[in-house]
């Protein structure tokens, strides 16, 4: 079968060296990819949201499967567009998508069928927003645009004046396009944060090993948010006590209800979680697999990644065989200076060739070719991942293998993992 990956981040990497060793593939292509992914798929210059151009890609190529990873292709109904050619593809269409696409919708989803998530109000107007934020005077309060917004779309607001800015920026001056037409003004919540990334048909559910994501730009979680830093799994505050109750109260609620609201979710669902005093509740809904955790989470994967995406895709994941190893995994983000602000792009990365422990895996994020050298090409340049026996293993050999790769502005965090 050849099968075609959507996207070009470190998810996308770690999805093709992953899909890339099933005996099911016969080839394999990334649309438009980056130059890791070119080691080990033929990358197809398409940009991820062209879905006119996939489509035909895939019609003129005899592309069997599909693996949609980003999240605008699917709030744009990429996997609808294919299924209406016949070719199958991993991810919800449209209509389950807006899990993620729309905040609003997914805070009703929660509030309609008692799924637990911090309270909240929907706004559509900035000065009512603000009056409201005024007249509660509780810091700090999250802010968050309605649509997507490349993981920049929420705003932890300290005072009046910080929410008066995020307002403005979201729904007058529009940062984030018609993403801020709608804010969801929530309730500050307090605790660890778990990452858990669901195989889900739509029926069954099978929750991926856990992880913790670091979101911060700085060490100690400082400065503003980011894609992500730097993940580890499992995580560790996610206890088989909290994942039963997680399953009960969180996965299969929210799996029914988008099937009860005629949405059914086929794919990867990753629940963003907060364990607060009061249980876990939901952050976040994202209708894919997350990045950076997917670099943490696949190398831990035991079973054959494509069959595990085909049976969801054709509703016979109860059937499928899917099993983690034991031990732990550590991803470090090595990202360009100044992200997440401006950044340059086109510096020559050194030491990629290592050499490296065996454990380790450099996921390549934002990276592209130029003159037969590798250059930084986006915010994220790579995703320095380790395996280990336990989590200080991991970490140590990540880090080692971290240190080795330079290019001019390079950032990381010192701490990914100690919390
Ligand atoms: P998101 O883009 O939805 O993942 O949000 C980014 C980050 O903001 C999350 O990972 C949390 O750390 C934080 N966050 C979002 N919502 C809340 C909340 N209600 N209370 C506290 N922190 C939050
Ligand atoms: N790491 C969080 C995300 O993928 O949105």
């Amino acid at each position: 079968m050849k099968v075609l990956i959507v996207g070009s981040g470190g998810r996308e990497h770690a999805l093709a060296l992953a899909i890339h060793k099933s005996p099911r593939c016969e080839a394999l292509y990334c649309a438009p990819g980056n130059a890791g992914t070119a080691a080990v798929a033929e990358n197809v210059p398409l940009a991820a949201t062209d879905i006119e151009g996939v489509v035909d890609f895939c019609l003129k190529t005899g592309i069997g499967y599909v693996v949609v990873a980003p999240d605008d292709p699917l709030a744009l109904g990429m996997v609808d567009a294919l299924a209406e050619k016949g070719i199958r593809a991993f991810g919800p269409d449209k209509k389950a998508a807006a899990i993620e696409g729309s905040k609003v919708f997914a805070k009703g989803l929660m509030e309609k069928y008692g799924i637990p998530t911090a309270r909240y109000r929907v706004y559509e107007d900035c000065v009512a927003a603000y009056n409201d934020v005024r007249m509660a005077g509780k810091y700090p309060v999250v802010i968050k645009a309605d649509g997507l917004a490349l993981g920049k779309g929420v705003v932890i607001a300290q005072s009046l004046g910080e929410a008066q800015d995020a307002l403005r920026s979201i729904m007058e001056d529009k940062i984030f396009g018609a993403s801020g037409n709608r804010v969801v003004i929530e309730e500050f919540l307090t605790g660890p944060e778990v990452s858990v990334l669901c195989f889900t048909d739509g029926e069954t559910i099978v929750p991926m090993v856990s992880s913790m994501d670091h979101k911060r730009i700085y060490d100690g979680d400082r400065g503003p948010n980011t894609g992500g830093m730097g993940t580890v799994a499992p995580n560790r505050h996610y206890t088989p006590e909290i994942a039963e109750e997680c399953m009960r109260t969180i996965f299969r609620p929210t799996v029914e209800a988008m099937k009860a609201e005629g949405r059914p979710f086929k794919g990867c669902l990753y629940f963003g979680l907060m364990l607060t005093a009061n249980g876990p509740k939901v952050i976040e809904y994202n209708c894919r697999f997350g990045d950076p955790e997917t670099q943490v989470v696949l190398p831990l994967l035991q079973s054959d990644l494509l069959s595990v995406l085909e049976a969801v895709t054709d509703g016979r994941l109860a059937e499928a065989e899917v099993s983690f190893r034991d031990g732990a995994a550590a991803c470090v983000v090595l990202a360009s200076g100044g992200y997440p602000g401006s950044y340059e792009k086109g510096k020559e990365i050194e030491g990629l060739a290592g050499p490296f422990d065996p454990a380790v895996t450099v996921y390549h994020a934002g990276t592209a070719l130029k003159d037969g050298k590798t250059v930084t090409a986006g915010g994220r340049v790579l995703g320095v991942s380790a395996v280990g026996d336990c989590l200080e293993d991991a970490l140590r050999l990540a880090y080692a293998a971290a240190e080795k790769i330079t290019f001019p502005g390079k950032q990381l965090r010192t701490d990914i993992g100690k919390k």
